[in-house]
């Protein structure tokens, strides 16, 4: 497993697996374009250099001086509780600990979504607020914070 930066050339296969995911709430080509050539933290899990078949991506923006905001994140269907998500959180989170100044990580998620929620607090992100009418469908949210 290697995880490498998303460049232009993913960008089909990264749409694709966001709309299979998220359906109506996923974000439009624009966005993911606009947020690789904006040199985000923009992280891909591939099987190997050769295959370049991505497993997983994790999107991070600086939002705040102080903070960054982690604002899309999945692993395939079919590939979901290896440990790939975890793996790529890992990965992701030393990096920003990297990033000066940094003191806090948040981020947004259904608050029905337990599969991510348990992973967050694994990674000891706590519930800081809940959300309602967050999405289209007016479900709530809950804000996660981590301190750094
Ligand atoms: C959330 C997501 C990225 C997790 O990726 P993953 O590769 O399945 O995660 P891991 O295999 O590393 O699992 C780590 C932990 O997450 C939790 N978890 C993962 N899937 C779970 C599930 N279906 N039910 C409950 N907990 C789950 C568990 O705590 C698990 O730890 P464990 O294996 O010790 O039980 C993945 O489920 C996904 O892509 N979901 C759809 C997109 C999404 O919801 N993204 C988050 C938006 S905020």
């Amino acid at each position: 497993m290697i995880i490498d930066t998303v460049t232009l050339k993913d960008l089909d296969e990264i749409y694709n697996l966001e709309r299979r995911s998220f359906k109506k709430d996923s974000f439009s080509k624009e966005l993911i374009l606009n947020l690789i050539i904006k040199n985000t933290c923009f992280f891909k899990l591939i099987d190997d250099e050769s295959s370049n078949s991505i497993i997983g991506f994790i999107i991070i923006i600086q939002d705040r001086e102080e903070r960054v905001n982690l604002i899309n994140f999945l692993i395939k269907k079919g590939e979901r509780k290896r440990g790939y998500g975890s793996f790529l959180l890992r990965h992701t989170l030393k990096k920003v600990k990297t990033i000066d100044k940094i003191k806090t990580i948040v981020l947004n998620v259904n608050s029905k979504n337990k599969a991510a929620i348990s992973l967050y607090q694994k990674f000891d992100f706590r519930i800081a607020q809940r959300i309602e009418n967050y999405y289209r469908d007016k479900q709530s949210a809950y804000l996660m914070i981590l301190d750094i």
